[in-house]
């Protein structure tokens, strides 16, 4: 694919692999600003601020956090370098606690190290380094991979609806929900997107439009509660989303508001689809119940996106920045390895076999 914002790599390391390159997705679409970080308190902050975020792009971030953490430690033995090891890897995983791709990748990490525990320092860091990067690199391949599986279940002209940003700049490349609309607008498949806005961080207003507009994408952005409306007008064919986890029973926690595009998709017989690489199903975690979501200051609400506070200074607030999707609402789940449709149980089980 070869659309220009598809050329931005929203992590990396630099050059000489002791700086974090981070897009600031804060800052868009105003900016296009990438951020050096080299301490592991400003890569935690980075992913507790949002500055990256999407659940792939925060494993990432993770796996060159926990890298960098302990890449100029001088610990001259493997006891000593581990226990700094997971001090940072526990610090990292504590910066927000929904998206399984975090732990995922940091457990990853971890297994490297122990896989390595009888080399020499040096050439365990050499090898944590190698894992991270190809964390970053498989990433890409299993994106595009979801695209095309993706996009055998959609046609030319859909209409299509999208919550959230599942795109490029949350994964390494190519996006999960966005992947088979990027592969789809090089085929020449003409699709309409409708992009909610996403509230209240605005991750569609902000970042799906800002994406998919560079592709040329035909997209129409809305309030999250107009996703009705252009439902029951017959423009949307199909739900695209992403997810942050999926438990073993096909209940999937994604951005707030997804369950309830979900449940209206259902009642306007619209199918929807949850695209998830591996790294995002948990087959330790049984059912949506068990999901920790994350909370969030509620300050994001009302104050975070305007000039002036837009609700009265001290009001009551519930910012639960994810909620869960059950799996009854959910006509397919998309990974990299094929289509899952119900029964969840037994099909992601198969996955992993
Ligand atoms: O809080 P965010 O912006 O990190 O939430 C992101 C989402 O909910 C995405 O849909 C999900 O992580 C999938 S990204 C490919």
């Amino acid at each position: 694919m070869s659309f220009k914002v598809l050329e931005i790599t929203p992590v990396k390391l630099d050059d000489d692999k002791s700086e974090l390159i981070l897009l600031d997705q804060t800052l868009l679409p105003g900016e296009t600003k990438y951020l050096h970080l080299t301490t592991i308190e400003s890569i935690w902050e980075a992913i507790y601020k949002l500055r990256v975020r999407g659940a792939p792009a925060i494993g990432i971030t993770g796996a060159y956090g926990a890298y960098l953490a302990v890449k100029h430690s001088r610990a001259d033995n493997f006891d000593d370098f581990y226990a700094k090891f997971k001090k940072a890897k526990e610090y990292l995983g504590s910066s927000r606690p929904t998206a399984v791709n975090l732990f995922w990748a940091l457990d990853r990490m971890e297994d490297c190290l122990l896989a390595n525990k009888d080399k020499s320092i040096s050439d365990i860091k050499r090898a944590l380094l190698d894992e991270a990067n190809l964390i970053r690199q498989e990433d890409e391949d299993v994106c595009r991979s979801i695209g095309e599986h993706g996009l055998t279940l959609l046609k030319p002209g859909m209409g299509l609806l999208t919550h959230c940003n599942a795109g490029t700049i949350a994964t390494a490349k190519y996006g999960t929900a966005l992947a088979p609309i990027y592969l789809g607008q090089e085929r020449g498949y003409n699709f309409k997107v409708f992009a909610d806005e996403t509230r209240p961080l605005l991750q569609g207003a902000r970042l799906t439009t800002w994406e998919l507009m560079q592709a040329g994408v035909d997209v129409t952005l809305i309030c999250d509660n107009m996703a009705s409306i252009v439902m029951k007008n017959g423009w949307i064919d199909a739900v695209l989303v992403g997810c942050d986890r999926v438990a073993a029973n096909g209940d999937a926690a994604n951005k707030i508001g997804t369950s309830g595009v979900a449940i209206l998709a259902k009642e306007y017989d619209i199918p929807f689809y949850v695209h998830a690489p591996l790294s995002t199903i948990d087959m330790k975690t049984k059912t949506g119940k068990d999901i920790h979501i994350e909370l969030r200051p509620g300050e994001e609400i009302y104050k975070a996106w305007y000039e002036k506070p837009m609700a009265p200074e001290g009001v009551k607030t519930y910012n639960p920045a994810f909620d869960v999707t059950d799996a009854k609402y959910i006509t397919a789940i998309i990974t990299e390895k094929g289509i899952v449709y119900p029964p969840y149980e037994e099909g992601l089980v198969k996955l992993f076999e």
